[in-house]
């Protein structure tokens, strides 16, 4: 049995949307809205537009939108009944016994969670034994101590095909759950085989201390250097970081971005308890956010070589627009921290932490890298590139010391360099303002919505039918006048009409948490395009005479088509009698 919908009304109704989306995005008050800059993908201007009234958020740039509780699923990374109990929680509700179903996932979640932490264990004991020895050997050979293996938990996974399999089965666990946690495979055959065989394992831990899943280096020979398990129903590698279950604790009110498992280990031995990286691919923007909520500043620390930097790069690109401050550090003469630390000790790599470059310095110092300044015609690239960035850069200040430095180093003027920060800075708006304003026609140019897959055969009526909508959701009384006057037979958007129905048989009960209450009973896509909807309503001045105008189309449109078939029919019948006689 689902949750009951008088229970979800009266929690949507309770939570206040802009007090929640606060807690992880800045907004500003904007005429009756707020917006802020979308957390859900990574945007430079705001288009994250939360509305309080109707207790709906929607973002113009990627489509997102949705209520209080999608909002918690989408940004904590929470199955719908885990986001419903943390806002219950906050705002002080008793959540009524849940349902079957998700009990069942619940407890296969909890399989999952126990699975690999038997595993975990079966890992550390055999590095431990007489078989992991040249695996220890390994690690201690890389400068890790007894302290660090045994609080990292890392392990062993012997060279066998099914050690683990035979050791958790003993345990209780199926084939199904070895499967599913992504310890083990299936052989073409059919048959079952560990996934991680003769690796150094390193368990990866969430912040609420259960192991969700592995990553293991091959000690020697061939194959890929790491293996990371593949998403499980407890694992999403692009939501989550490597040791943040350590750094979150860090007093250091920064996060370390390192490249791997191993730079992070090294960084924690060496006392840097903040270190965290991704887990076998490039940062994520779930991963940039997922920072912002533990630290205010993020010290970028990749590889020296040049996939490093292209990587610190694109990593400013995300972390930035999360809130974070962001430093990128150079390491002088070694390829990554950890042969950093060895060569120069703890203490050295404190003070290059301490005055790591800012972001703007750094790629700043990217764009001089390309060019060749002892040539003019080379230098006059540099600085239009450099004046380019500059005039991104929103303080002024900071503007100010950066067109300082680069001029210093180019050997001109600063007001010859202000003039062409504020040249390119011109060309910018002039470019945004176009673009601004054929977003603007947009709606009136393209009637077809943007969700996949959806297309209006009836364009003038499906206008009419999504203008219904708006104004019925949001007036009780409006909607019951349209339910005596339309069917939802008549709407020519099945799509329209499934949310028309919905809504029917919502408003023959209490609706006080409309039109928010109504998304959780409606399809993703549905959501999506009726807070796209919303957030684009324009206020009515006479709501009723307007509906009556809708109404009035939508049937006209309605009869038109049905009575075109209808003429369609009768031609083919007459047709037919005509060959027949
Ligand atoms: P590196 O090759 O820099 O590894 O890859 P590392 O962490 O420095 O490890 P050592 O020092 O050689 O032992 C960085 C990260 O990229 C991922 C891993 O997460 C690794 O930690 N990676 C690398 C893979 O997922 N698969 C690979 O084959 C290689
Ligand atoms: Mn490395």
């Amino acid at each position: 049995m689902p949750l009951p919908q008088s229970f979800l009304d009266e929690l949507i109704y309770r939570c206040d949307i802009v007090e929640v989306i606060s807690k992880y995005v800045s907004l500003k008050k904007s005429g009756s809205r707020y917006v802020g800059l979308c957390p859900f993908h990574s945007e430079k201007t705001p288009s994250f537009s939360v509305s309080p009234d109707k207790q709906l958020y929607h973002c113009f740039g990627c489509g997102e939108g949705g209520n209080v509780i999608t909002f918690i699923m989408k940004e904590e990374n929470l199955p719908f009944i885990d986001a419903v109990r943390l806002l219950a929680d906050m705002y002080g509700m008793a959540v009524p016994e849940d349902s079957g179903d998700t009990d069942a996932e619940r407890q296969r979640r909890e399989r999952i969670f126990e699975l690999n932490k038997q595993a975990a264990r079966y890992f550390h004991s055999r590095l431990l034994s007489k078989e992991g020895e040249r695996a220890l050997r390994y690690l201690l050979n890389r400068g890790l101590t007894k302290k660090t293996i045994t609080s990292f938990g890392l392990g062993y996974a012997m060279p066998e095909w099914d050690g683990l399999i035979r050791a958790m089965k003993e345990k209780g666990f199926s084939d199904n759950e070895l499967e599913s946690a992504w310890l083990a495979r299936r052989g073409r055959s059919g048959g079952l085989y560990d996934a991680f065989r003769d690796r150094v394992m390193f368990p990866i831990i969430d912040i609420r201390g259960n192991v969700i899943a592995f990553g293991g280096r091959i000690i020697e020979g061939d194959g890929p250097k790491y293996l990371n398990s593949g998403d499980t129903p407890v694992f999403s590698k692009s939501r989550n970081l490597f040791a943040l279950n350590f750094a979150k604790k860090s007093k250091a009110g920064r996060l370390i971005l390192a490249e791997g498992y191993m730079d992070v280990i090294a960084l924690h031995q060496a006392g840097f308890d903040c270190a965290v990286a991704s887990l076998g691919t490039a940062l994520t923007s779930e991963q940039a956010r997922l920072m912002s909520h533990y630290a205010a500043q993020a010290v970028i620390c990749y590889d020296s070589d040049g996939a490093g930097q292209k990587a610190a790069q694109k990593a400013i690109d995300l972390l930035k627009p999360a809130g974070l401050e962001v430093k990128v550090l150079h390491i002088p003469g070694a390829k990554d921290p950890d042969e950093y630390i060895k060569k120069n000790g703890a203490e050295a790599f404190a003070l290059l932490l301490d005055r790591p470059q800012s972001d703007s310095e750094y790629m700043l110092a990217v764009i001089k890298s390309k060019y060749d300044l002892s040539a003019d015609s080379q230098k006059v690239l540099y600085l239009k590139e450099a004046a380019d960035y500059i005039s991104t850069i929103g303080s002024p200040v900071e503007r100010e010391i950066l067109i300082g430095s680069v001029s210093q180093q180019a050997e001109i003027s600063s007001q010859v360099m202000t003039a062409e920060v504020k040249r390119a800075f011109t060309i910018k708006a002039r470019r945004q303002k176009k673009k601004e304003e054929s977003e603007a026609l947009q709606p009136l140019r393209n009637v077809q919505p943007k969700e996949n897959g959806l297309r209006y055969k009836n364009p003038r009526s499906a206008l009419c039918e999504e203008k219904l909508l708006i104004l019925v959701l949001q007036d009780w009384e409006l909607m019951q006048k349209a339910v005596s006057a339309i069917d939802c037979e008549e709407f020519s958007s099945p799509f329209l009409a499934e949310i028309f129905k919905k809504a029917c048989l919502m408003s023959k009960n209490e609706w006080n948490a409309m039109p928010a209450a109504l998304l959780s009973q409606l399809t993703d896509a549905e959501s999506r395009h009726l807070t796209r909807l919303f957030s684009q309503e324009i206020p009515s001045k006479d709501p009723e005479k307007e509906i009556e105008d809708y109404i009035r189309i939508i049937k006209e449109e309605y009869a038109k088509n049905n009575s075109e078939g209808d003429q369609r029919l009768m031609d083919a019948l007459s047709r037919r009698r005509e060959r027949k006689g």
